[in-house]
């Protein structure tokens, strides 16, 4: 009651008992009726600043900057009023009598106005203490923060009220704010649609501006905790403040300016719009996309041609739209003549016409002709076409006319109160009216209006776009709607086709911080930066990502590999010693290599008769040959895909084959040794060298291998095996050696032998004879050495099919080297210098 006693100074019982209003506020309109309501409506924009002492009488409250369209809305009521009153079916026998007061737009003189509704023009209104209230309920606020006012006062007296604008989600709590109903929708579902308007334009970097006001502040709230989750990040979040400053809007408008987010959400009104935009336009920014929110999105004041270029193109959700078939015609009726005393009429006048209605008026207007007419052009006022607000307001009325005339339809003892009462017509608490309003339920021009349990109406938006009219102004263009009744993702319909994006664009305006990342790359955050600043990494070799702004690069399944562009997977390449350009030479010195050692073959069968040849082991010599064919040959398992059988092969065949060669030559180092030994006096060492043992000592040398490589086979084969470890890109056949102690062993064994043979050869290799061949033999064993030291670490050092190549070009190497270095000197002497191919010469007996 702290409110109440500021207006009235209650006397000193000595003094009198009758109650003194301090008050002067007066109302705007007023009726008389057997039940009044109550209207407040903004009918100013702002007011100055009052003195807030509080120690003596507050000054009369000084309002600035008249409202045409808050006038309208006034109007509306009173229209509404008037028709109830003439209708025969609604409240036939009651007429309605309203007091309107303006607000202002500033909570402080809201409140005021609301103890001036609810005291009474004069002392001798003032019933309330003794009998039934003087008021019903109270039709008000526009602004969320005025109703928050409003309804605090009027709560004590449980008068209902009815907000025709307040949206914000604030007033839903009904423990806080039991007598509240509202004809608009909460903000809960404007701050959700815009929230998908934002995602499914793609607008992930947006900013948002708020005016310093209970309806700003939630509806800013909602919107962050609707953006959460989605893929809309805030770059930055502003306020104007409350009494506008230059210095911070232009703080704010720098920081629009230079953000990268060219879409701008605004909660925010007329009120506070209004200086701010003229700031905005004095900076010449173009690009910003508006997204406006239901407050100022069909403000019917920021349609002028000045503002097109600017403003054109903003989007947003305006309430629901609807027919008042009597309202232009009424409005039409308001001039100055008809209101000579009123002062909104007056001041109407100047707003629209520039022009004082009255001489008498202080004002530096010029005097107006008295010819002014109401048109459509003065669309702040007349603006009647899809009234919104006003339409909201003439809701708010019939709801009030309805519930009351349900009231008094109650049948006594079966009407909804305590014992069944029904309320006394005569003596009506608004607490009664409130149950009825709860209750209500009807149809106006085809809508059906009730008010849930929160005292909120049905979510409804149409989708306003603001696009050029004819003669450069902007008209509210409806592209779509947002139905918050439908199920959830039904919610938002769009006619994208129709709508005109800032700077009379028809493309789709782009808000992003971070461009979206391609396919072949992925999102890395910023570290410091919200989600939807972003560096695009390309995927690493083996991973693909085939989606843009993908968050992760997935890894390759097995055996696939990411293309170049890393977009996708593909097979990864198979890779072995194939008959390609490699292959095919290795193929080709093979077999001629065999060739050749079978020409050798040839012409030593041919002149298997010339002393040459007989001379030095015939059979071995022949023996050597096959082997060396063997040897070429082998190469030939090396190259080719890599089979089980082909794997077991390889080494396997070229091991025995290289032995029974080195055996050979062991055998015949040996021979050479022992002839020339046995030449000595006494020495029999020949006899233990015939050709029997000549064989035998061949087939022990090989078996041994021969044995070392069955055992390898049986115990752990050689088999096929998939590399991918070298090289990750791809997958090299290989024959795995299945047992590396083997592998090492069977060369060992070789390595052995050419270094038992050298050896033997190296002391043999002074002995006396034109044709020593030990010479030859110590030379070939120091190539096939050479050849095999330096396969070792080259073997070990390539990947898969290199390997094989490397082996096949070491047995090449060696084959040929030994094929050259044992038979070339003899095929000459055979060949070339047959004359040579004689015992003497050969024993080096000749010239002796
Ligand atoms: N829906 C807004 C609200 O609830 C509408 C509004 C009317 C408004 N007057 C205002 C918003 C003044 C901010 C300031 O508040």
């Amino acid at each position: 009651m702290m409110m109440v006693l500021e207006l009235f100074v209650s006397p000193p019982p000595s003094v009198a008992r009758v109650c003194m209003l301090q008050n002067s506020f007066q109302p705007g309109f007023v009726a008389n009726g057997d039940y009044v309501i109550g209207g407040i409506f903004p009918l100013h924009y702002n007011q100055e600043m009052p003195d807030l002492n509080c120690t003596y009488r507050p000054t009369p409250v000084k309002c600035n900057g008249f409202d045409p369209r808050a006038f309208r809305w006034a109007q509306t009521m009173r229209l509404a009023v008037e028709e109830i009153n003439q209708s025969t079916e609604l409240l036939p026998n009651y007429t309605l009598g309203y007091k309107i007061f303006d607000s202002c737009a500033y909570p402080l003189t809201g409140q005021r106005a609301a103890l001036a509704v609810l005291n009474g023009q004069s002392e001798d209104d003032t019933v309330m203490c003794s009998s039934a209230s003087p008021l019903l309920a109270v039709i008000g606020e526009s602004g969320s923060a005025q109703s928050i006012v409003v309804s605090r006062i009027l709560q004590p007296f449980r008068i209902p009220m009815i907000s025709y604008f307040s949206s914000c989600a604030c007033l839903s709590d009904r423990r806080k704010y039991p007598t509240f109903f509202r004809v608009i929708p909460n903000d809960d579902y404007q701050v959700k649609a815009i929230a998908q308007l934002l995602v499914r334009f793609n607008w992930t970097w947006v900013g948002l501006v708020r005016g310093d006001h209970e309806y700003g502040r939630f509806a800013v709230h909602g919107l962050l905790r609707e953006l959460q989750g989605t893929k809309v990040c805030v770059a930055y979040q502003e306020m104007i403040p409350l009494l506008y400053d230059h210095q911070r809007a232009m703080e704010i408008i720098q920081v629009m300016r230079s953000s990268s987010a060219k879409v701008v959400v605004v909660f925010s009104a007329e009120g506070e719009m209004t200086p701010f935009l003229r700031d905005y336009m004095m900076q010449n920014i173009t690009g910003i996309q508006w997204v406006a929110s239901e407050a100022w999105v069909t403000a019917s004041v920021f349609t002028g041609s000045e503002y097109y270029p600017y403003l054109g193109g903003t989007i947003g959700f305006g309430i629901r739209r609807g027919h008042i078939s009597r309202l232009s015609d009424y409005l039409q009726t308001v001039n100055p003549q008809m209101y000579p005393s009123s002062l909104l009429v007056k001041e109407l006048w100047e707003a629209l016409y520039g022009c004082s209605p009255s001489l008498s008026s202080a004002s530096k207007l010029p005097p107006c002709s008295g010819q002014e007419s109401l048109l459509e052009q003065h669309s702040a006022y007349m603006n009647t076409s899809s009234p919104r607000v006003a339409y909201n307001v003439y809701k708010a009325v019939y709801a009030i006319a309805h519930s009351l005339h349900n009231l008094l339809l109650c049948q006594p003892g079966s009407g909804p109160f305590q014992n069944n009462s029904c309320a006394q017509s005569n003596n009506i608490e608004p607490w009664q009216l409130q149950y009825y309003l709860q209750e209500v339920i009807f149809n106006i021009a085809g809508e059906e209006v009730n008010f849930d349990v929160k005292g909120d109406s049905v979510p409804y938006y149409d989708i306003i776009n603001w696009q050029r009219g004819t003669g450069g102004n902007t008209e509210f263009v409806n592209v779509g709607l947002f139905d918050g009744t439908k199920p959830a993702g039904e919610e938002l319909v769009i006619q994208e086709d129709r709508i005109i994006w800032a700077g009379h664009q028809s493309e789709v305006p782009v808000s992003v911080c971070s461009a979206s990342c391609p396919p072949g790359s992925r999102k890395a955050a910023r570290r410091g930066e919200p989600v939807c600043c972003f560096d695009c990494a390309p995927c690493d070799s083996g991973k693909i990502s085939n989606q843009t702004n993908s968050i992760e690069c997935t890894f390759c399944p097995e055996d696939f590999w990411s293309n170049k562009d890393r977009t996708a997977c593909i097979p990864k390449k198979v890779e072995f010693l194939a008959y390609d350009s490699l292959g095919i030479a290795l193929t080709v010195t093979s077999v001629v290599g065999a060739c050749l050692t079978l020409a050798v073959f040839a012409v030593f069968f041919y002149h298997r008769n010339t002393p040459i040849v007989r001379m030095n082991n015939s059979e071995l010599s022949f023996f050597i040959l096959f082997a060396l064919t063997l040897c070429f040959l082998c190469c030939l398992v090396f190259i080719g895909e890599p089979t089980s059988w082909s794997c077991m092969l390889r080494h396997t065949a070229f091991s025995i084959t290289f032995s029974l060669c080195l055996s050979c030559i062991l055998g015949k180092t040996l021979v050479v040794l022992a002839a020339f030994t046995a030449a000595r006096p006494g020495d029999n060492m020949m006899k233990w060298l015939g050709p029997k043992q000549q064989r035998v000592i061949i087939f022990s040398c090989t078996l041994v291998q021969v044995v070392i490589c069955a055992a390898w086979l049986i115990d752990a084969p050689p088999f096929p095996s998939r590399n991918t470890q070298y090289e990750r890109s791809k997958i090299i056949l290989e024959c795995s050696v299945g047992s590396s102690l083997a592998f090492w062993c069977v060369l060992g064994y070789i390595g052995l032998q050419a270094c038992l043979c050298f050896v033997l050869a190296f002391l043999a290799r002074k002995l006396p004879g034109n044709f020593n061949e030990a010479k030859f033999i110590t030379f070939s064993m120091l190539i096939f050495c050479a050849v095999w030291l330096a396969f070792i670490p080259a073997y070990i050092s390539s990947p898969g099919n290199y390997a094989d190549a490397v082996e096949s070009f070491a047995i090449l190497a060696s084959s040929f080297g030994l094929l050259f270095c044992l038979f070339a000197p003899k095929c000459y002497i055979i060949l070339l210098k047959p004359e040579k191919n004689t015992k003497q010469h050969l024993m080096g007996k000749e010239k002796k």
